[in-house]
């Protein structure tokens, strides 16, 4: 037997493409096209102070980062879980509650992480197909249809990369039909006019909300994510965490994440400005003969008119504007357009209309 054969083999999750370009109209990983608030700006250059520091290892509790996120989200603080991003959160979140050997289920369309996930932590999993028009169908993950012994349910919501938001009371009815089962909700887009299932941790224990400072927050190149629920779960998953790697929540990542969080105003208005661009941006694409999803994130999911969506995709990327391209079943006609400035969306809609004549 040779070293290779005692070697885990895994198929990674493949990221959207960073053009070393910076000369283009990035569209293909929903960044924030904004830079994040002032403050963040003004305590990145304050940190210079703090570099003798570095010599320290970092606040592994990240103290002044949870305090920030309990008093913005009104929770305690013993409620929040941080984390390298949302993905090192959900990773921790599948090693901590899918660990009982029983199926956990997701949407069959829907982030691409989480199968690689599974797969890593050898984690049985089903995907419930979406409807035709991309919707979760709520009874798939009810026990009238699954059978009740469910090892865990996560989705997010809204869903990526589809853009479409469950009902909350849809969600609801996931939390209250699972209780046997962690459920966790992936907010990653929530902050685009979505609605939150925070409100209902005061009736659930076993509902775990994950959500990230990369899209709203402008933050994605910093790594920050945060997971929030009851103190029970939260230290469950914080027991796990201290088992892998106690500090993962680097200084950078603590002081520019609490700046983040405290300008409140900075945060409504770049979101509110996604939404109005969003809004714009899907009447144009209608105009174009584009069909989509109504979105609730700040990326439209959209199927060209014409022609195919792989040729679409070479050929706005020949013009140095980068959209998302699945090449996978059911989705393969689609495009993922994130959101950016209106001078960035009028030249995608002025690049599409020579294109598709
Ligand atoms: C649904 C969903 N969840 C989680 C993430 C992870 O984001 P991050 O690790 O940057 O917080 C993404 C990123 O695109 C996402 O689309």
């Amino acid at each position: 037997m040779s070293w290779e054969d005692k070697v885990r083999k895994v198929e990674p999750y493949v990221a959207g493409e960073q053009p070393k370009d910076r000369d283009v109209i990035k569209l293909n990983t929903n960044e924030c096209p904004y830079p994040p608030a002032p403050g963040v700006i003004r305590a990145a250059e304050a940190l210079k102070e703090h570099y003798g520091n570095l010599r320290l290892y970092p606040d592994m509790d990240a103290t002044k980062l949870v305090n920030a996120l309990a008093d913005y989200y009104k929770v305690d603080p013993y409620q929040i879980f941080v984390g390298v991003g949302s993905d090192d959160v959900i990773a921790m979140c599948f090693m901590t509650f899918f660990q009982s050997g029983k199926k956990i289920l997701f949407p069959d369309i829907t982030y691409s992480f989480y199968d690689v996930w599974a797969e890593l932590y050898g984690i049985p999993y089903e995907q419930p197909a979406l409807k035709e028009d991309f919707s979760i169908d709520v009874r798939d993950y009810l026990p009238e249809r699954t059978g009740g012994d469910l090892g865990g349910i996560i989705f997010p919501n809204p869903n990526a990369p589809t853009g479409v938001e469950m009902p909350i009371d849809q969600v609801e009815r996931i939390i209250e039909a699972n209780p046997d089962c962690v459920v966790i909700v992936d907010e990653a887009y929530v902050d685009f006019g979505g609605t939150s299932a925070l409100p209902l941790l005061e009736k659930y224990d076993n509902l775990l909300v994950v959500q990230t400072f990369s899209k709203s927050r402008a933050m994605a190149g910093q790594r920050v994510g945060f997971a929030i629920g009851n103190k029970k779960i939260i230290d469950y998953l914080k027991d796990v965490k201290f088992s892998f790697n106690s500090y993962t929540m680097n200084l950078p990542a603590i002081e520019l994440g609490t700046e983040a969080v405290t300008d409140a105003a900075y945060f409504h208005e770049i979101t509110g400005k996604i939404i109005k661009t969003r809004e714009c941006f899907k009447q144009d694409l209608r105009d174009l003969g584009f069909t989509f999803p109504d979105s609730k994130t700040n990326f439209v999911f959209a199927k060209p008119p014409k022609m195919s969506a792989k040729d679409l995709f070479m050929a706005l990327r020949e013009r140095k504007i980068f959209v998302r391209y699945f090449n996978k079943p059911r989705i393969n006609e689609y495009l993922r357009i994130t959101i950016g400035t209106d001078e960035q969306m009028a030249k995608v809609v002025a690049a599409m209309k020579e294109i598709l004549g």
